[in-house]
């Protein structure tokens, strides 16, 4: 059997360990593993490596992956794709295994549709695919976050200042919320509850008021302040200029971007990318396609791809009331 193997929208820390245990678990039961450099990309122009288990030695630790991505427009044409199924013919692929988040599942899901056998791997720092628990690259994210939050903390301390710390997530507030909670953030902003400025400037106040010197705020990259929708400045940077105009306290802004993508996988990122990858090559020795491999409770399953909707989002409300609950 050969299988092509693509990473494909933003890159994940963690997308080289799966890439890894998908190569040498095909090893082990005689499945042939193809790279396919660029995301779709690569698909539609026969961008071909083949992959051994040398050729994925050294990987695990490293951010990005090695089969470089891209968010292909040319895969959403009619055009590209046929291009696409000609190459996987041509080629003589059995199938494919894609890594990445919604788009690139959506993708997957295309394939399958049109008789080419496909299993999907979640790898999205946004931890907004519907069906698993987590997605590969997300833990390592937060991980920078709070990081990067301790280290604002001690200035933000220092100088009893408001820090809005702007972080990814331009659809989903995940990245934010979890961020902000474990990384003790007084507010957390986020796309799916909209919140107006004046509420916003009315908390921080009222953290002034209980004998808070300072305040770290989390935003969303998505998110839009209620009743006051705003082009060209980001959601950070609207949220920061409000507060230091209002004169209650000294504000300054960060906006952490793509440091959020990079760097080492976490141990827990290298556990699931390895397990995902080496249960997706797995699903085809068994038959199984036309799904996705996700994490659900302590186990990786098997959902269908038919059954991925852009829309889950994996936003718990609760967790948003406990992050206000604790900061206070
Ligand atoms: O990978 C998801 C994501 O990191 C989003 O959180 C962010 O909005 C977007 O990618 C940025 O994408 P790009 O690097 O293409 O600008």
């Amino acid at each position: 059997m050969k299988i092509g193997i693509l990473t494909s929208g933003g890159d994940a820390p963690g997308m080289n360990a799966a890439l890894r245990a998908a190569v040498r678990v095909g090893a082990t039961i005689g499945v042939e593993m193809v790279g396919i450099r660029h995301g779709f990309n690569g698909l539609i122009d026969g961008d071909f490596v083949p992959l051994d288990n040398r050729a994925v030695g050294g990987i695990i630790e490293r951010g990005g992956t090695i089969l470089y991505t891209a968010r292909s427009q040319r895969f959403l044409t009619p055009e590209g794709r046929q291009q696409a199924l000609d190459k996987i013919t041509s080629e003589h692929l059995d199938g494919l295994i894609i890594i990445g988040g919604n788009g690139s599942l959506l993708g997957a899901r295309f394939l399958d549709e049109q008789g080419v056998p496909t299993v999907g791997v979640p790898g999205s720092i946004d931890n907004d695919v519907y069906g698993t628990a987590m997605a590969i690259g997300v833990d390592t994210a937060l991980n920078t976050v709070v990081d990067s939050l301790n280290r604002i903390r001690d200035t933000a301390f220092s100088h009893e200042r408001a820090f809005v710390v702007e972080v990814m997530g331009r659809e989903s507030g995940y990245i934010a919320l979890m961020g902000g909670l474990a990384g003790g953030g007084e507010i957390v902003l986020i796309p799916e509850v909209p919140v107006s400025l004046g509420k916003i400037l009315a908390d921080v106040d009222a953290g002034l008021r209980k004998g808070k010197h300072h305040s770290i705020i989390v935003v969303a990259e998505g998110f839009t302040p209620k009743g006051a929708p705003e082009a060209g400045r980001s959601a950070g940077r609207v949220v920061s200029d409000f507060l230091e105009e209002s004169g209650e306290i000294e504000t300054r802004l960060t906006i952490l971007g793509h440091v959020q993508r990079g760097g080492s996988p976490s141990a827990f990122d290298r556990i699931l990318a390895s397990r995902l990858g080496a249960a997706a090559v797995q699903r085809f020795a068994n038959g199984t396609t036309g799904v996705m491999v996700a994490l659900v409770g302590k186990e990786i399953v098997a959902v269908p791809l038919a059954e991925l909707n852009k829309n889950g989002s994996n936003i718990d409300l609760e967790i948003y009331k406990l992050a206000y609950d604790i900061a206070t």
